[in-house]
């Protein structure tokens, strides 16, 4: 049964293995296969409501009217459920984050994943995991693993039907924390979609597409096993190969701030005096520091005390999206 009204929670994620560049840019069909670990106690929560006054999607974020852009895209991501559905309707669409915006944790993956998962309740849509998950992946790429909580690999596939995330290992299976370096609040300038279609300019994007395979397979049995020497070394190898591809673009993106290096090369000096700790960076200057639970108090003490680091946000492994 239709209903005309639902709301769902979900949690960004950090990517462990990075989504770079598209296979095919209109269908987000990526490059390459991902990994990524959803981030508990950060979330946001999306209601969708049927308004038959209305003539197009309405975006909210945070109460106030949306910018352009996001309705725009907004509205491009529910013509697919429209299309999907058969169903013509138009829908209030209202967003809230616990996390500031800019805070260096993407939020559309989780906006999406909630967005997809309370638009197919009101659109009648299935809403078992799995074409959540390629229903997402429409919005944000990356929001097709945040359907799921824990450990996620996200099949890169060919098509709509064979490009969605699947599960690795639930959230209780190993006590990763992502303790965020937060070293700028602004919003980036050139967006992570301009940065896929940009990725095919670098001529190193092959190589680091070509390899991506041999290092999902190191980073699943890293998390498998529960080793994070392992992982470390994978982790900050491809989040190395995608800044490489982003700073050899036509035009190159620099995403990295003089921070970002500082912290970076702290991270490797605790690690090489026996701390178990790895950096990942995203298409932002701030830095995702990756540890094990017990030691996250002292990440988080010994980050906030670098010059330039305007504050340490700490995540622990989450849950799927939920309807609420
Ligand atoms: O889902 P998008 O289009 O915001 O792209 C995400 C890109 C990265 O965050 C840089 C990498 C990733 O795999 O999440």
């Amino acid at each position: 049964m239709d209903v005309s009204s639902a709301t769902a929670l979900a949690h960004p994620n950090i990517a462990l293995i990075k989504y770079w560049g598209n296979s095919d840019d209109e269908w987000t069909i990526p490059a390459n296969g991902s990994i990524s670990l959803t981030l508990g106690g950060l979330f946001t929560r999306v209601q969708v409501t049927v308004d038959k006054a209305l003539i197009q999607d309405q975006l909210f974020l945070e109460g106030e009217v949306a910018s352009e852009a996001a309705q725009v895209r907004v509205r491009q991501f529910m013509d697919h459920v429209r299309r999907f559905s058969g169903k013509q309707m138009f829908c209030r669409i209202e967003s809230t984050s616990n996390f500031p915006r800019g805070s260096g944790i993407a939020s559309s993956a989780a906006a999406f994943a909630a967005m997809a998962l309370a638009a197919a309740k009101v659109y009648g849509l299935p809403t078992d995991p799995c074409e959540l998950s390629r229903l997402a992946r429409l919005g944000s790429g990356s929001a097709c693993r945040s359907i799921y909580g824990g450990f996620v690999e996200w099949i890169a596939g060919i098509d709509h039907q064979s490009s969605y995330a699947i599960p690795l290992a639930p959230k209780d299976y190993w006590d990763l924390v992502d303790c965020v370096a937060v070293v700028s609040t602004e919003h980036k300038a050139v967006s992570s979609r301009e940065g896929h279609r940009l990725a095919k300019t670098s001529p190193l994007q092959p190589c680091r597409v070509q390899t991506a395979s041999q290092r999902i397979e190191r980073c699943r049995r890293a998390i498998l096993e529960r080793d994070f020497g392992q992982l470390a070394q994978v982790v900050e190898l491809d989040s190395n190969l995608m800044h490489s591809v982003m700073m050899t673009s036509q035009p190159p993106l620099f995403y990295w701030r003089g921070e970002t290096l500082i912290i970076m090369e702290e991270v490797r000096r605790w690690r090489n005096q026996g701390q178990p700790v790895c950096y990942t960076v995203d298409a932002g200057p701030n830095v995702h520091v990756l540890t094990l639970a017990a030691h996250a108090e002292w990440v988080r003490e010994k980050l906030s005390q670098i010059a330039g680091v305007k504050g340490v946000i700490v995540a622990a492994p989450g849950e799927g999206a939920v309807l609420v």
